[in-house]
């Protein structure tokens, strides 16, 4: 699994001395660094950030959206199956913080790169248990059925067919009922995603067509759920909601 490149702002890596030869300007330049890292501790804890700041998942990802609207959509398609959810995916705090302040929904999620640049709200959510970093490629320490309704965006791209093959049945395994996938879409992903550096070099999002998936849901006897694909498109339109994605509703095995 691809790992995210740190963002040296936020580390104060831009201000690491470079050179012995004038220890007095290093010494300047790390209090300056620890300063600025003091202050941006500062103003991020307590509780989360600013709610808007966290909710919006940044569009360097296959998928832009906004997590309030994403939510509001799984739960007109899902209704009474958002109990127990697990999200799967980057910047999977957002989503978890937001979804348990939902009534009668608990919620999990699995952050698949790491979390480096968590916030103080991010690091209470680990430490309670909710979210967990884990390479999605092995199997998820879950039991089988733990959750009504797994919802998995943008941590599928990156794999391949080989792990795919692995991964997809072991989200389906601990669902009770529910798969969901958000994952690249082509048209976008040529202008969008050629390289993402948030990633690293290293990596490159590969988006499959639709066909590609009907066909590997077939090798791997996942249906696709007609209602919920209806329904998600329906409230999706009431509400404007647009993610720039392909999005697969998937029935668990049985
Ligand atoms: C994935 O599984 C399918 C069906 O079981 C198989 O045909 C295909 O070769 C597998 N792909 C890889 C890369 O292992």
């Amino acid at each position: 699994m691809p790992r995210r490149q740190v963002n040296p702002t936020r580390r104060g890596g831009t201000f690491r001395p470079k050179s012995r030869a004038c220890p007095r300007l290093s010494a300047a330049l790390v209090s300056l660094g620890t300063f600025l890292l003091i202050g941006y501790l500062c103003r991020s804890t307590g509780s989360f950030k600013d709610d808007k700041e966290v909710s919006k998942i940044e569009g360097d990802f296959g998928c832009t959206f906004d997590v309030q609207k994403l939510i509001l959509v799984l739960k007109r398609t899902y209704g009474d199956n958002m109990r127990k959810v697990l999200h799967v995916g980057p910047d999977t705090c957002s989503v978890v913080s937001q979804l348990i302040k939902e009534p009668e929904t608990e919620a999990w999620g699995v952050e698949p790169y790491d979390l480096e640049d968590a916030n103080t709200g991010c690091k209470n959510l680990v430490r309670k248990g909710l979210v967990r970093v884990a390479d999605i490629k092995f199997p998820l320490p879950y039991r089988a059925k733990s959750f009504s309704l797994v919802v998995v965006t943008d941590a599928v791209d990156y794999l391949s067919p080989k792990y795919l093959n692995k991964t997809i049945p072991d989200l389906a395994r601990i669902s009770t009922q529910n798969l969901v996938i958000f994952t690249g879409d082509p048209i976008h992903s040529k202008a969008e995603v050629p390289q993402q550096p948030r990633f690293g070099r290293s990596v490159k999002g590969k988006t499959r067509s639709k066909s590609w998936w009907a066909r590997f849901f077939v090798q791997t006897s996942l249906e696709e759920n007609e209602v919920a694909e209806m329904k998600f498109k329906q409230a999706a339109s009431e509400i404007s909601y647009k993610p720039r994605c392909q999005i697969f509703h998937l029935n668990s095995y049985h």
